[in-house]
């Protein structure tokens, strides 16, 4: 695996590469990385001939007081971690390089990201497209692979290849979770023993918000009612949200009639997670 520092070399590798009509999949990630970075990049490595990956901790989608810093980095372990996956490779860009003095442009898709995360993270998914555009245009891949994990994120990426007609094709992969459920996230690390034990509650209320879906109910607040109850049985999280969605619009619904999702942020201590569940007829 080769390790690629400076954008203007990661883009000319990759016009070289689209030249001789290799197929190139790419995988952007924050590092820090687990088995769900790592099932993505092994979907990758079957869809095309060279995978890129990027690790690259971006300033930009963190918020004043958010964990930008603290943000757990280890890029000697992630090597270790992705040698037996493939990948051909890492680009690993300085914060100076992505954004140099006099750097003013961002890329912001509007009604997707209004709902939320948005409101206790603004302007956290204008940091996130305007960096994967630039990594986009950068690594210039033909499909790009991210994780379901992140619902509005990955609806927000692919409105904007859409939207800016880029030749992309965006594709979204399951959660990959731990065995007691847990959506696999590197912010996992930051959680007490105590919180780590009450965390796989989160999950297993979307599922029963799921069951009930499964057993026909439809109405938002009463399956809402339920995902909320438990959560706050089994995990006493200070809720930031639970809100059930169209899958498509991120817009709130009072009744399921198609594809939804039900999404859930909430804070364990100061470690703040997310998950969803889909919501489709069978
Ligand atoms: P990061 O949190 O490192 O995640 C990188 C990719 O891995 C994202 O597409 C995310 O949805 C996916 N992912 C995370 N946890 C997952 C899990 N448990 N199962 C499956 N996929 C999972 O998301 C980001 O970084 C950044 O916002 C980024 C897109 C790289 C832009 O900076």
């Amino acid at each position: 695996m080769e390790i690629i520092v400076q954008p203007r070399e990661m883009q000319q590798r990759s016009e070289q590469n689209r030249c001789q009509g290799i197929v190139i999949t790419f995988v952007p990630t924050m590092g820090y990385l687990h088995e769900g970075h790592l099932s993505l990049m092994r979907e990758a490595r079957k869809r095309g001939d060279v995978l890129v990956i990027s690790i690259f901790v971006n300033p930009t989608q963190f918020g004043p007081g958010e964990d930008y810093a603290q943000y757990p980095r280890d890029m000697e372990r992630d090597l270790a971690l992705v040698q037996d996956v493939g990948v051909d490779i890492c680009f690993t860009p300085s914060a100076n390089e992505m954004y140099p003095d006099g750097f003013q442009t961002s890329v912001e898709v509007h009604h997707v990201t209004e709902n939320l995360c948005e409101a206790s993270r603004p302007g956290h998914f204008r940091g996130v497209t305007t960096v994967v555009a630039k990594l986009f245009n950068i690594v210039k891949p033909h499909l790009a692979f991210f994780g379901q994990k992140d619902y509005q994120q990955l609806i927000a990426i692919q409105r904007m290849a859409e939207d800016l007609n880029m030749d992309i094709e965006v594709i979204g992969l399951t959660t990959v979770r731990e065995a007691d459920g847990l959506a696999m996230s590197s912010r996992n690390s930051y959680l007490s023993p105590a919180h780590r034990t009450l965390a796989p509650g989160l999950y297993r209320s979307l599922v029963k918000g799921k069951e009930l879906f499964a057993r026909g109910e439809r109405n938002a607040a009463t399956i809402l009612n339920a995902v909320r109850g438990m959560i706050e049985k089994e995990t006493a999280a200070a809720i930031d949200y639970v809100k059930l969605c169209d899958a498509r619009t991120i817009q709130d619904i009072d009744t399921v009639t198609g594809d939804a999702v039900i999404a859930v942020a909430a804070r364990l201590g100061t470690t703040r997670l997310i998950d969803n569940i889909i919501l489709r007829e069978e």
